[in-house]
């Protein structure tokens, strides 16, 4: 009997690899789930808890859930009202389908919740979609998203927001069998999969030929590529898939992934997830200053949840002396990052990501584009009431560097 079970579930395996010839590539194999790293690294796994990498994609429960399904409910899609509805326990979202017509969409899962939340379901034949309507945690509103029965999350996403992706797609019946080693962004999406690893430690093996630790891979852009693979906007060579598929720690990123970011006009990022783009053009990639250089993984950062290791300047600070002189005697030096990182970009609502490339972006920019509407600078990020003109700006800006360069101080 047991042989019995053990050949029909070999059998399947056959049958699920005839059919997606590329399911093992998606991530599926040697991941063993971080709940198997508690054992050994508890210091690690709590860390990582901590931050918000664990909660990316979710079951959706009660404590969960964020958007107001309650009062707030409704949102008008082309003139069609879209009803968020909560029964017991379980959540619903009544919109039009495919088909022209009202379905109420039980929602299976949820991403996010500190700047959106959006809500999934799940299709009969095991496509996961993205439910027409967002929840907007600053605004506390709801939003359209677009194109929701178009995109599917397989397909489009789940490559970042999941680890041990394996999508199981059957071309025969046109049906999805999906199954993660863990449903967030875990251990082994930056360290690679686990199995042997735990195997060596367990039989007296090599537990450091079997794990990838980002920080030892020699070459710090493959390293750095580690983030990379998901603070990127593009996708697969053959335009399929929103996410470098197949993709490992260590691997050679930009072999596997076109990089497609959404930009201003002067080439900084205009929207979220681009951080690496972003930090590619800066100084610090030059040097070697790395993502994890600034920004804790396994442990919430100091004041803020973008999980820097100091707050605000003091991060800068760790590493520069800047005094209050040149450029930075304009006025108070204490904002590097208001200057330097100006927040550009946009997840929930405008202006929530910060630019990576450290550059101040002058309004010179903005003059060349046809104004702060068409190019933001970091300056008139600050200074946006009517008389603050960029050119005004720019003129003070250039003289003060012009001054800085005649008397030779910084
Ligand atoms: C049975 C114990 C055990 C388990 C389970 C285990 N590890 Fe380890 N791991 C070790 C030992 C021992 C070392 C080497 C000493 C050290 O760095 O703590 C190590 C080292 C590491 C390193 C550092 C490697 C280096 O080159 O610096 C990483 C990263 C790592 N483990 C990740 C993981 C991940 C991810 C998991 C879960 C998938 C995991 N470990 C599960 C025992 C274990
Ligand atoms: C978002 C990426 C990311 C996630 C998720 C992550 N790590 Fe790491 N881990 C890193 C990086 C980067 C380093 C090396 C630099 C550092 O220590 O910060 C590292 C280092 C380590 C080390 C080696 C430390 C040393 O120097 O010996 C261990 C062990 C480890 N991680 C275990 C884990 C475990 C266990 C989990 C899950 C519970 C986990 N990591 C989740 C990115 C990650
Ligand atoms: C498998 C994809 C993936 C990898 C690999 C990854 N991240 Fe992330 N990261 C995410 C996602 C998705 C979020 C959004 C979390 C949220 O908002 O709930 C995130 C959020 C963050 C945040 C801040 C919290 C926030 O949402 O603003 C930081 C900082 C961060 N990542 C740094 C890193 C660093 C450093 C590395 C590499 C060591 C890394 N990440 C690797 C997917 C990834
Ligand atoms: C190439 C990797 C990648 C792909 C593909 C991707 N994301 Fe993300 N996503 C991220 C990262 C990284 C972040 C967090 C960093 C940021 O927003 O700047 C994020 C943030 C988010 C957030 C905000 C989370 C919060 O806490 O507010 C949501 C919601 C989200 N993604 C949904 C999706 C959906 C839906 C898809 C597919 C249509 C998708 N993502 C595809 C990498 C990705
Ligand atoms: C020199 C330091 C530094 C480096 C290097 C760095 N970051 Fe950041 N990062 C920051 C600071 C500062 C913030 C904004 C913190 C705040 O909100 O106060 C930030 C914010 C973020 C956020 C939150 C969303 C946003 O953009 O505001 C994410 C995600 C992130 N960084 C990912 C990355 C990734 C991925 C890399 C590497 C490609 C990286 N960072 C490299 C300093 C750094
Ligand atoms: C871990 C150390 C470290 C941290 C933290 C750090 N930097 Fe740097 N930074 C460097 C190094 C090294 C260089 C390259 C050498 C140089 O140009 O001086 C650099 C270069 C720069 C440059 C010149 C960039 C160029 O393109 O030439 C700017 C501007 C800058 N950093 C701003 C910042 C800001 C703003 C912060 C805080 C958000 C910060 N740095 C945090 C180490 C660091
Ligand atoms: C009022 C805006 C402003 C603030 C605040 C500010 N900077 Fe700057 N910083 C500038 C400008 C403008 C330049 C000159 C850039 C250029 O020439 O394009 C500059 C240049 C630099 C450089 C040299 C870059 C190079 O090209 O050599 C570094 C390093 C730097 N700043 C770090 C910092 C740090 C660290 C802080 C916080 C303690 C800080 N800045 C605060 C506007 C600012
Ligand atoms: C983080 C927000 C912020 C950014 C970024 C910023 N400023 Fe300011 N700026 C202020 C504030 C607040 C004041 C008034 C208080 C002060 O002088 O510190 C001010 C005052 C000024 C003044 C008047 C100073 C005086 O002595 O009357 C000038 C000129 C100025 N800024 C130019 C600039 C330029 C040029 C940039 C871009 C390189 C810039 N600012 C970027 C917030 C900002």
């Amino acid at each position: 009997m047991k042989l019995f079970v053990t050949m029909l579930f070999a059998a399947m395996i056959i049958v699920n690899q005839s059919t997606d010839a590329h399911a093992a590539d998606a991530g599926g194999d040697g991941y063993a789930g971080s709940r198997q790293c508690l054992e050994c690294h508890a210091d690690y796994y709590h860390g990582w808890k901590s931050t918000l990498h664990p909660y990316k994609f979710q079951t959706a429960t009660p404590a969960a859930i964020v958007g107001d399904f309650t009062r707030n409910n409704t949102l008008n899609i082309d003139g069609h009202t879209v009803r968020m509805e909560k029964a017991g326990d379980k959540y619903f979202i009544h919109a039009i389908g495919p088909d022209g017509k009202e379905h109420a969409y039980l929602i299976k899962y949820l991403i996010g919740g500190f700047w959106k939340q959006l809500y999934v379901t799940e299709f009969p034949n095991g496509e996961l979609h993205i439910l027409p309507a967002m929840w907007i945690v600053e605004t506390q509103k709801w939003q359209r998203c677009k194109n929701w029965y178009r995109t599917i999350y397989q397909i489009s996403c789940t490559g970042c927001h999941n680890t041990g992706s394996q999508l199981n797609y059957d071309k025969a019946t046109e049906t999805y069998k999906t199954t993660w080693a863990d449903k967030g962004v875990a251990c082994e999406a930056c360290h690679g999969p686990g199995r042997k690893h735990i195997e060596a430690a367990r039989n007296k093996g090599d537990v450091y030929a079997t794990i990838i630790n980002p920080a030892k891979i020699p070459d710090i852009h493959r390293a750095a590529m580690v983030c990379g693979s998901c603070h990127n906007r593009g996708t697969t060579p053959d335009g399929k898939y929103g996410y470098p598929y197949g993709y490992k720690p260590g691997d050679q990123l930009n072999f596997m992934f076109t990089e497609k970011p959404k930009l201003h006009p002067d080439h900084t990022s205009k929207a979220n997830r681009q951080q690496y783009v972003d930090w590619k053009k800066s100084g610090h990639a030059r040097e070697g200053v790395l993502c994890w250089d600034c920004h804790f993984t396994h442990r919430r950062g100091k004041a803020n949840k973008a999980q820097t290791k100091l707050p605000g300047n003091a991060l800068c600070r760790s590493c520069h002396v800047v005094g209050q002189q040149g450029v930075h005697a304009i006025h108070s030096v204490n904002n590097c990052i208001g200057c330097h990182m100006p927040a550009l970009g946009k997840r929930g609502v405008k202006g929530d990501v910060h630019s990576h490339e450290f550059r101040v972006i002058s309004p010179a920019d903005s003059i060349a584009a046809g104004g702060v509407g068409k190019q933001p600078n970091s300056c008139n990020l600050c200074h946006y009431h009517k008389n603050d003109d960029p050119a005004k700006l720019l003129e003070i800006l250039e003289r003060i560097k012009k001054e800085r360069r005649d008397r030779r101080v910084f």
